[in-house]
C-alpha cells in the first residue's frame, strides 16, 4: 500500500497527492508530473515505471538530453486535478515577467529511491508552484492533515517554504488563513530549539512552532537530509510532527490547543501552495519529494504507518554531477565554445569581474595566466559539487551576486558558500568546442539550477535558459554554457 491507501484505510483520505519521485497509491500508474524542455518548448508528462513505482527519470533524462528542462506541473494523484502549476503574482510578485514565480529545474534533486534514480523538486528562491482553485482541500475550521518528504539540508530563512492549505488569491487574508507545513530557519515568527531548521506550521502571519507564537523549545532543530514533515489541524486543536524519512518512526514535536489571536477557529481557504507563503512570498529555497493533503485529522497510527512506507521506499543520495572529472584540489581552466569565442578562457580581471579573455597561452603574462586558472575545491555549500578558487587568490572564489559572477572572499556566510557552489554535468552544448570527446562541461549553480555559468558578451553570469535577463537569452545558451576543460596555465 501507498501513502494514500494507508491514509484511506484510516478514515482520512488524500485530496491531494502530489511526487514527482514516486506513485502515492498502490494502482497509480497515471503522470506524475510534467517536464518542458528549452530546445523546442516541448512537454512531456513522466510517469512511474510500474503502478504504484518510482517515476521513469530515464525518460526525463531522454527528454532532455542536451536541453535545459523545468518542471511545468505536478500532478494530483488524488484524482481531484489538484495539479500544482506555476505560483501567479499575488501580494508579493514572482521574478518571471508576468509576475509569476520560477518554475523549477527538473534536475536540480537526483536521488534514488530503492536504487532507482527519480528527480526531486529543487525550489530556488523566486520558484513556487500553487492551485487557488483547488477541490476537497479544507475550508473554514474543518479538519485535514498533511505529510510532505524534503531535503532537510536545503533551506533559508526567508519567508516561506510551505507545502499546504492557503489562500485562494495568493494574498494574506488574515490569520488563520492558511494551514501549511513550513521547514527553514526563519525566525521572524516562531522558531524551535537550538538554531534551525524547524518544522512549523504556517498559519499566516505566523509562523508556529507550538501553541505560542514564539519559540517553542519541544521543536528541535532538524539534521537529516530526508525528512518527514506533518501539520494537522481540527476544531482547537493541532500537531507537528517529523521524523528521519529514511530511518525509525515519526516524533510529535507540539499537539494541542490552537493558538489565540485569530486562529481559533481556523479560516482555511483551501487553495493550495508549495515553496511559497500565503501571499506568495517567494525568498525562501528548499527541495520537496512528496506530499500529500487529507480530508479529516488523520490518527497518529494512521501517519506512523505512511511514516514507516516512505522510509521503505528508501530514500538515498545520488551524484549531483557528471560530465568530465573535476579533482579536488587540480587546477584547471575553462575555455569557450560558442563560435564567436573558442579561443577565449574564463578569467577574473581586476576589479573581480568574470569575463572570457582571448588567447591566453603558455606565452601569457604571468598574471594573466594566473587570473584564468581554478583551483577546483569540495563545494562550499554542498561537498557533492565544487567551488572555484583563484589561483592567484585563495581565499576568493567563483560566487554570483544578483546572477552576475565575482570573485569574492569568503565571508563565512551560508548564502556565500551556497553562491559559489557549482555542479559540473556534462556539456550541454551540441560539439566538444575542439577539446575532443567527453571534454566538454556545463556547470550548474548548485542553489538556481537552472542557471548555468554563461559568458554572454563575454561576461560571465550564471544564467537560465530563456529567462527574463537580458544575459538569459535563448540564442546560443547551449554553446555559451559548454567549456572545455583543460589544465590551468599557471
Ligand atoms: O505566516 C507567514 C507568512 O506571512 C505567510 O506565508 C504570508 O502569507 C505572510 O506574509
Ligand atoms: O559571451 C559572448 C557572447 O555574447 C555569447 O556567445 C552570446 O550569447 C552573447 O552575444
Amino acid at each position: 500500500a501507498g501513502p494514500c491507501d494507508i491514509y484511506s484505510s484510516g478514515g482520512t483520505p488524500c485530496v491531494a497527492a502530489h511526487s514527482t519521485t514516486r506513485a502515492l497509491y498502490s494502482a497509480y500508474n497515471g503522470a506524475l508530473y510534467q517536464v518542458k524542455r528549452g530546445s523546442d518548448g516541448k512537454t512531456t508528462d513522466i510517469a512511474p515505471l510500474s503502478a504504484g513505482g518510482v517515476a521513469n527519470a530515464a525518460a526525463q533524462d531522454d527528454f532532455c538530453a542536451n536541453t535545459t528542462c523545468l518542471i511545468t506541473i505536478i500532478y494530483d494523484q488524488s484524482g481531484r486535478g489538484n495539479h500544482l502549476r506555476q505560483a501567479p503574482p499575488g501580494g508579493f510578485k514572482g521574478p518571471e515577467s508576468n509576475g509569476y514565480d520560477n518554475l523549477a529545474s527538473a534536475t536540480g534533486a537526483p536521488v534514488t529511491i530503492g536504487g532507482q534514480k527519480a528527480y526531486g523538486v529543487f525550489m530556488s528562491p523566486g520558484t513556487g508552484y500553487s492551485n487557488n482553485a483547488a477541490s476537497g482541500i479544507a475550508t473554514g475550521d474543518a479538519a485535514e492533515g498533511m505529510y510532505a518528504v524534503l531535503d532537510g539540508t536545503h533551506y533559508n530563512g526567508a519567508c516561506c517554504f510551505d507545502y499546504g492549505n492557503a489562500e485562494v488569491s495568493s494574498r494574506d487574508t488574515g490569520n488563520g488563513h492558511m494551514e501549511a507545513i513550513y521547514f527553514g530557519d526563519c525566525t521572524a515568527w516562531g522558531s524551535g530549539s537550538g538554531s534551525g531548521p524547524w518544522i512549523m506550521a504556517d498559519l499566516e502571519n505566523g509562523l508556529f512552532s507550538g501553541r505560542g507564537a514564539r519559540q517553542n523549545t519541544g521543536d528541535p532543530s532538524i539534521s537529516y537530509r530526508f525528512v518527514t514533515a506533518a501539520v494537522k489541524g481540527k476544531t482547537n486543536q493541532w500537531a507537528i510532527r517529523g521524523g528521519n524519512a529514511a530511518s525509525g518512526s515519526l516524533s510529535t514535536y507540539y499537539s494541542g490547543a490552537r493558538p489565540s489571536g485569530g486562529y481559533n477557529p481556523m479560516s482555511k481557504e483551501g487553495a493550495i501552495i508549495l515553496g511559497i507563503g500565503g501571499d506568495n512570498s517567494n525568498g525562501a529555497q528548499g527541495t520537496f519529494y512528496e506530499g500529500v493533503m487529507t480530508s479529516g485529522y488523520p490518527s497518529d497510527a494512521t501517519e506512523n504507518a505512511v511514516q514507516a512506507d516512505i522510509v521503505a521506499a528508501q530514500y538515498a543520495v545520488t551524484s549531483l554531477t557528471s560530465g568530465p572529472a573535476l579533482p579536488i584540489g587540480t587546477s584547471i581552466s575553462l575555455r569557450a565554445t560558442t563560435s564567436c569565442c573558442t579561443t577565449r578562457y574564463l578569467a577574473h580581471n581586476s576589479s573581480n569581474t568574470l569575463v572570457t579573455v582571448d588567447g591566453i597561452s603558455s606565452s601569457s603574462s604571468s598574471t594573466l595566466k594566473q587570473q584564468a586558472t581554478w583551483v577546483v575545491r569540495a563545494g562550499l555549500g554542498n561537498s557533492g559539487c565544487v567551488s572555484f578558487e583563484a589561483w592567484d587568490a585563495p581565499g576568493r572564489y567563483i560566487r554570483h551576486y544578483n546572477f552576475a559572477l565575482v570573485l569574492a572572499a569568503t565571508d563565512g556566510s551560508k548564502q556565500f558558500r551556497e553562491d559559489a557552489t557549482f555542479c559540473p554535468q556534462a556539456g550541454l552544448g551540441g560539439g566538444d568546442g575542439g577539446g575532443g570527446p567527453g571534454s566538454v562541461v556545463s556547470i550548474r549553480s548548485w542553489n538556481f539550477p537552472t542557471r548555468y555559468l554563461r559568458h554572454y558578451d563575454n561576461v560571465g553570469y550564471v544564467a537560465s535558459n530563456g529567462g527574463v535577463h537580458t544575459f538569459d537569452a535563448a540564442g546560443s545558451f547551449n554553446d555559451d554554457v559548454s567549456w572545455v576543460v583543460g589544465a590551468g596555465f599557471a
